[in-house]
């Protein structure tokens, strides 16, 4: 068949370049030379660009097209006509099809060379930086089995219910997950009980449409020094009868298993989080320490998801703050405070601020409980606390930064120029916005000396950078 002609399913195949823009439902083939953020393959045609889930960069694809805008396009996988050198067969049967992993079909070492280079690409065209050094990225030394929580959705009909991730793209449908690569065995023995049980006592099910119904979320985690395990489950009504013997059974089976806590969500929003919880079995907390400092976490307490990465991406910052003993350090977004309490260990006295109360809570329970007497946590928006701080007459040695992923707000960006911090720590979950900012802060006087990215969610497409800037 010749280039651009009409194939027998009405849609105009393509080879090579040089082509006007593909019409939806064309055939083309595509050499894909790119990752974009979200994981999708990036390929060209004369220019045009097309994105292509499932395929990763030295693929030669045959894509059927779902979407063509007049800037980009979509398609679909028809065949793979030369696989990459760097592709490998998933090791998971539900890659593919479950939402949760997006790169189990690129060798690890490509994966951790794509996220260095979308760092690197960031920072050149978003920033109009003075290039700043980018190190090497962090790998981690277990790509799979690495995540202390994991969060199921329970659906499906009490004798038939689906306990596992969503699929792609399909917020309304739940794979039922037998095993999950990315967390323990513990985690997975944990999985299997609950749906176990769920099944054996024909416990009810929420449905979202007629609001009746029991389970909605079972939430795992792990802590991975201590070895004990929580599991939350998140139901629609505070039944602790109906409960109480999967805590007890999921005890039995899992001997670490050091909590188990009913979270009520009674309202309609799909979110494994609520306003009441109940103690089914042991404590309402477990304990992880990293780098010596033991952490309590509760049901609800955010904790960095990849324990040994986190006390890589710990050390980095640790190395960057450059501490003496004599400085004084705030820690924007501090959350439940780990950065926070790891520098008061080497600083005169740490602020931490952060938006959640349960947080605050958290990190002031942790600082008491670790015997941490130079922090203090205050509660609310950066943007409107940090400018109560400085007028106190606060100032920092070392600012640290890290803010979720739309990163600074513009108010909070110009107060924080006036904390006046001689070296500033930026940890980001988005390489995008970091660049943003860090072109703000060299407006603002500050050199970008270092970034360091590191893999904090290997088979996923998410990327962490640490970067150093010091006052110009
Ligand atoms: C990436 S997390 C920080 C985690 C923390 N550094 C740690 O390792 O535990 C970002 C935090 O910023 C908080 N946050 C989001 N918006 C905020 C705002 N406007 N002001 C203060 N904190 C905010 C979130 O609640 C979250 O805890």
């Amino acid at each position: 068949m010749a280039v651009g002609e009409i194939d027998a399913s009405g849609g105009r195949q393509y080879h090579g370049v040089g082509m006007a823009k593909p019409r939806r439902g064309d055939t083309i083939e595509l050499q894909i030379d790119d990752l974009a953020f979200g994981g999708d393959g990036v390929g060209r045609l004369d220019g045009y660009v097309m994105f292509v889930r499932g395929a990763v960069p030295g693929d030669l694809v045959r894509v059927r097209v779902t979407e063509s805008r007049a800037r980009y396009g979509r398609g679909a996988i028809v065949s793979i006509v030369h696989p990459s050198a760097d592709r490998v067969d998933a090791p998971c049967p539900y890659f593919g099809s479950c939402g949760g992993c997006r790169l189990q079909h690129l060798a690890y070492p490509a994966q951790l060379a794509f996220k260095e280079k979308q760092v690197r690409d960031c920072l050149a065209r978003l920033g109009g930086l003075d290039a700043p050094e980018i190190r090497p990225i962090m790998g981690a030394a277990d790509p799979y089995a690495y995540r202390n929580k994991m969060e199921f959705t329970i659906a499906g009909s009490p004798g038939a219910p689906t306990l596992g991730l969503h699929q792609a793209e399909r917020y309304d449908v739940v794979l039922d997950i037998e095993r999950c690569l990315l967390q323990s065995e513990t985690m997975n023995t944990l999985l299997a009980e609950v749906r176990r049980d769920v099944r054996e006592r024909g416990l009810s099910v929420y449905d979202p449409d007629s609001e009746q119904g029991l389970l909605r979320f079972v939430t795992l985690r792990e802590a991975r020094r201590s070895g004990e395990a929580m599991v939350n489950v998140v139901a629609s009504s505070p039944d602790v009868e109906t409960l109480g013997p999967l805590a007890v059974s999921l005890r039995a089976r899992v001997p670490a298993t050091a909590s188990v806590v009913l979270t009520v969500n009674s309202k309609k929003a799909s979110v494994a989080a609520g306003t009441e919880e109940h103690v089914l079995l042991g404590r309402e907390h477990i304990t992880e320490s990293l780098d010596g400092i033991a952490f309590e976490i509760s049901a609800g307490s955010f904790f960095q998801t990849n324990t040994v990465q986190a006390e890589r991406l710990f050390q980095v910052v640790r190395d960057a703050a450059g501490l003496t003993g004599a400085e004084t350090v705030v820690d924007l977004y501090c959350g439940t405070g780990a950065i926070s309490l790891l520098l008061a260990r080497q600083a005169r006295w740490v602020y931490g601020i952060e938006l959640i109360p349960a947080a605050v809570a958290d990190a002031t329970r942790n600082a008491r409980a670790n015997g941490i007497t130079n922090a203090t946590f205050l509660c609310g928006e950066v943007r409107h606390v940090l400018p109560d701080l400085v007028r106190q007459g606060v100032r920092a040695d070392v600012a640290v930064a890290d803010p979720p992923r739309a990163g600074f707000h513009p108010k909070a960006l110009s107060v924080f120029a006036a904390l006046e911090a001689r070296r500033i720590v930026y940890v980001s979950c988005n390489p995008a916005t970091l660049a943003r900012d860090l072109g703000d802060l060299t407006q603002r006087g500050y050199r970008p000396e270092w970034v360091q990215p590191v893999d904090m969610f290997p088979q996923t497409p998410h990327i962490e950078v640490v970067a150093r800037l010091a006052r110009a």
